[in-house]
């Protein structure tokens, strides 16, 4: 497995694999690799001749005051595992690689009608900051296909939206959350937790997966179903960011006779902010 830092180096050997014929499968990761990483990845090279991992802490998708400094760098290790999966290429490039002109005045990438919603209404600029590094990592390597977990699911049916307008020729695949015995989704971020905060965390995904199982009976009294799932947060020690009902295609507020549904949150448990989800089959 190589490891390249430059952009142009990047494209020589994508050329070189893509006039060949083969097809390249992309999975985008800020690194601090894990078990939901190492999923995406198989995926990608279930689907592809080639396999090619990023690993990039994006500045612009923290929003200020947020743990951008303190976020786990550990390419070494990740570059062990990527070896050890097989992945073709691992491209890990500095600030200056991707931000050629610096961090003031970037070239930004929005998707006004996802970005202000659910995570981005706390988190003001994070999504532009996604999207816009993910069209970057799209233009520079023109992949086949790339794949993204469920458990960002506001990201994922973003980077589907970005991908739909702009006519980027990309298959978008995901992958379901890749779990902890208990539950709890793993994330880069569940490292900050206590050990108290850990053995609640999971009641994170038992208070999703019980309001599904509410809206899947066929309650469709959505105000209710979230404001009893965020007093059922706060008795476990969270602090609910929200708890939301929507439909499962576009993220809005969904109505009567919608049947795709997905509930989701994001709720703090001390200085660590968790999020998750739950797809909703509805009875109608
Ligand atoms: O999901 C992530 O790790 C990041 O948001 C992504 C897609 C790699 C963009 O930086």
């Amino acid at each position: 497995m190589e490891t390249v830092a430059r952009p142009d180096t990047l494209r020589d050997r994508l050329r070189a694999w893509q006039s060949d014929g083969q097809r390249i499968a992309l999975v985008p990761t800020m690194g601090n690799l894990h078990a939901g990483h190492l999923a995406l990845i198989r995926k990608g090279r279930t689907l592809a001749d080639r396999s090619v991992v990023s690993v990039f802490a994006n500045p612009t998708q923290f929003v200020s005051g947020e743990d951008f400094e303190r976020y786990p760098r550990t390419l070494e290790a990740d570059a062990r595992l990527l070896l050890d999966m097989g992945v073709d290429l691992l491209f890990a490039p500095e600030i200056g690689d991707l931000y050629p002109h610096g961090l003031a005045g970037h070239v930004r990438v929005e998707v006004p009608a996802l970005d202000h919603i659910l995570c981005g209404a706390s988190r003001p600029g994070h999504f532009t900051g996604v999207a816009t590094v993910v069209t970057k990592l799209l233009n520079l390597m023109a992949p086949d296909v790339t794949v993204f977990g469920q458990k960002d699911y506001q990201q994922l049916v973003l980077i589907r939206r970005l991908v739909a307008d702009l006519g980027f020729p990309v298959s978008i695949e995901s992958v379901d959350t890749v779990r902890e015995a208990d539950g709890l989704a793993l994330s880069s971020r569940n490292r900050y937790l206590s050990t108290e905060e850990r053995a609640v965390a999971p009641g994170l995904y038992r208070v999703l997966r019980q309001a599904a199982e509410v809206l899947r009976s066929g309650n469709r009294d959505y105000a209710a179903v979230e404001a009893g799932a965020g007093s059922d947060l706060e008795a476990l020690g969270f602090r609910p960011d929200y708890f939301a009902v929507r439909r499962a295609s576009d993220l809005m507020v969904p109505r009567q006779t919608d049947i795709d549904l997905i509930v989701l949150t994001a709720a703090w448990l001390g200085h660590t902010r968790l999020i998750d989800n739950a797809a909703v089959q509805s009875s109608r």
